[in-house]
């Protein structure tokens, strides 16, 4: 079974994911590959229903995966992706403050849901928390932590 790593956009998943194992799977960069473009532009001529599919046929298809696996912040916003990240028994919820994150995220041209603005962004932070909390074995608070800090807090709950 694979450790999976969620969170918000900016938490750090997929810096944490490298320097933890530089073979971690990346789920946004093999989207990437499947769908032969960026990210922001499949969102902008397919919309984000049609992301969401293939972003879940990706999950399903690494359920078994014995390594390590850093996901997309969206990745709770499709409800068949629930079950698969409640059932694995490593589903690892890195958890950090909004404000912290926004200032992170807000100029990225790179993520497609940071157009929407702060107000919009917040209420997203907030559903989307209670669905990590939800689905997640372990939340890892990060807020407080430097990269070097969280990095010893994973690697002490695997
Ligand atoms: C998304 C987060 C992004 C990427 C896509 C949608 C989201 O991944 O999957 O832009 O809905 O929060 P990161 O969390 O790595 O930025």
């Amino acid at each position: 079974m694979p450790v999976i790593l969620i969170g918000f956009m900016g938490v750090g998943k997929t810096s944490l994911a490298y320097r933890l194992d530089p073979n971690y799977i990346d789920l946004d960069r093999a989207i990437e590959r499947k769908i032969k473009r960026p990210i922001a532009q499949f969102f902008e001529r397919f919309g984000e229903a049609e992301f969401r599919k293939i972003e879940h046929e990706l999950l399903a298809s690494y359920a078994e995966h014995k390594g390590l696996i850093a996901t997309g912040g969206g990745i709770v916003e499709y409800a068949p992706n629930l079950p698969i990240l409640e059932k694995n028994p490593q589903t690892i919820y890195l958890k950090s403050d909004f404000e912290d994150l926004y200032e992170r995220i807000k100029d990225d041209p790179s993520r497609p849901l940071t157009l929407q603005g702060k107000v919009g962004l917040k209420e997203l932070f907030e559903r989307r928390a209670k669905l990590y909390e939800a689905v997640a074995s372990q939340t890892i608070d990060v807020s407080q932590k430097t990269p070097d800090e969280s990095l010893q807090a994973l690697r002490e709950v695997l």
